[in-house]
């Protein structure tokens, strides 16, 4: 989608249409309002006529108004203007996309970002519009014989401000929202695609890919010769019983002087996760070609990153494999030395991501990064514990806990604090090694971030479970693209807008 602003009253807009609010109980928004002073009442008539009570997620499609020049009106419902909050409004877009998408129109200018909405500036409105409206317009169609043939005629969204001097403002909140929704989207489309196609080389193929399309971004892939060299014992042995050689792909982007130290995303790149010999019970089974959304997340966080040429150098490391049984795979009980020298009692092979990830921590050191985060869908715990709608988040540095935080609050991609510490670190105790890669049925989550936190103490480090998050089940199955809009907002803060 293309995006622009505008200022300039919405009478007087050319444009396939102009799209407004209605708050409950009909009451036209100020931008409604200006609308229905040119149009000599016509709107407050309808509104009166009960065909608009501006009800959540309501919406009429006025052709040909009088007094107005765009060939169409699209009244949008919001609730109550008291409780009218980032949800609604994300609801108001929503609906508007859903309007817009079904009619003829082209082009059109939109009024919702002026609306009152709780703790949210009209630039805030318009990333988040731009945002939504990129991420709305996404289908996975790559394995499908047949394309969608009514694709929406809609090309270009344009908001309307009300003054000249925030035309900048406004233009970077745009563009901001676009690259956050084009990362999410090709996050997604490597999340959905399957285990057949989306395998670790085909990640590392990605990888030169998205090098090739931004001359900032530099793309190294380590094989597993070099993983051996290195002494990356944990993550080799995810791979053993697969056909499919694992890869650590390294991207380089560099928007600051090549001295400045970057910031580091590490994602977890299990393209698909039987489990190994600790076999996956089949129910669902389908869905661990998702559990490479860590890894996707850090593909479309670097893409956005470089779009927005932020005057940062980010490295971005992902370690895929694929975890699968076989006479040659890791058994429970197999003892491996990672990179780090610590040694690792493998009880439980389906706990895998904590292994290519300690390994690609460990490998993350030499950057020196200012921070380091990873990114994995590393518990089916983190699902009981916090549902689908927050990331867990834990880690060894408060401020860098509570920039992240904050960044998925801007962005309403949030993440709530699970606690790490030594009377949870105490249950990964192994006989027979340094720790053993599981801790027992409690606290699944918070062991897990405790045994990444083994291989992270010289730096400033987070984790992010998003189990939960990455990827929705049922009907509407597919990835979600988070946390992207978080992970990207961080970087954003970090380069100082
Ligand atoms: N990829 C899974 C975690 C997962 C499971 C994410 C279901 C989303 C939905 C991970 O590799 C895994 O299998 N974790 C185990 C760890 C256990 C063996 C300690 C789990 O959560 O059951
Ligand atoms: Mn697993
Ligand atoms: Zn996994």
């Amino acid at each position: 989608m293309e995006f622009a602003i505008k200022t300039g009253n919405p009478e007087n807009q050319r444009f396939g249409c102009v799209v407004v609010g209605v708050f409950e109980k009909r009451r036209l928004s100020l931008q409604a309002e200006q609308l229905d002073r040119a149009a000599d009442g016509y709107l407050g008539d309808i509104v009166k006529q009960g065909d608009m009570d501006g009800r959540p997620g309501q919406q009429l499609m006025l052709l040909r108004v009088p007094g107005v020049n765009a060939a169409r009106v699209l009244l949008i419902g919001l609730g109550k203007e008291r409780e009218f909050d980032e949800r609604g409004y994300r609801q108001a877009v929503q609906t508007m996309y859903g309007a817009l998408a079904g009619s003829g129109a082209r082009d059109a200018i939109c009024y919702l970002p002026l609306l009152p909405v709780k703790g949210r500036d009209p630039a805030w409105c318009i990333r988040d519009a731009a945002q939504a409206v990129e991420t709305l317009e996404y289908r996975f169609e790559t394995c499908k014989s047949k394309k969608d043939p009514n694709r929406p005629a809609l090309r270009k969204l344009v908001f309307g401000v009300t003054e000249r001097g925030g035309i900048r403002q406004a233009e970077a909140a745009a563009a901001q929202g676009r690259a956050i929704g084009a990362g999410m989207n090709l996050a997604r489309e490597l999340g959905n695609l399957p285990g057949n196609i989306c395998t670790p080389s085909y990640l590392a193929e990605q990888a030169h890919s998205l090098g090739e399309r931004h001359s900032s971004i530099s793309v190294e892939v380590l094989d597993e010769p070099a993983m051996e060299e290195l002494g990356m014992g944990a993550l080799l042995s995810v791979s053993r019983g697969s056909r499919e050689p694992a890869r650590l792909i390294v991207m380089q982007y560099r928007g600051a002087e090549p001295d400045e130290r970057p910031y580091a995303l590490v994602g977890k790149g299990i393209t698909f996760d039987t489990g190994g010999i600790s076999i996956k019970p089949g129910a669902a089974m389908d869905e661990m070609k998702f559990d490479m959304c860590g890894a996707a997340s850090v593909f479309g966080t670097l893409q956005a990153v470089a779009e927005l040429e932020l005057p940062i150098n980010v490295v971005g490391l992902v370690a895929a494999a694929e975890n699968m049984p076989d006479g040659k795979a890791t058994k429970p009980g197999d003892i491996v030395t990672s990179m780090s020298g610590q040694t690792i009692e493998i009880l439980n092979t389906d706990a895998e991501g904590r292994l290519v990830l300690c390994d690609a921590l460990t490998y993350a050191e030499r950057f020196k990064p200012r921070s380091v985060v990873d990114i994995a869908t590393l518990t089916g715990a983190c699902i009981i514990a916090l549902g689908h709608e927050m990331h867990g988040l834990m880690g060894n540095n408060g401020g860098l806990i509570n920039e992240l935080r904050n960044a998925g609050k801007a962005t309403l991609d949030r993440a709530w604090e699970l606690p790490l510490g030594p009377e949870y670190d105490e249950l990964l105790k192994s006989n027979f090694a340094d720790m053993a890669n599981i801790g027992g049925r409690s606290a699944g989550t918070i062991t897990a971030g405790c045994f990444l936190a083994r291989f992270t103490r010289k730096q400033r480090w987070a984790h992010l479970d998003i189990a939960g998050t990455a990827w929705k089940s049922g009907g509407e199955k597919g990835a979600t693209g988070r946390p992207v809009p978080l992970l990207t907002q961080y970087l954003l803060d970090r380069a100082g807008g």
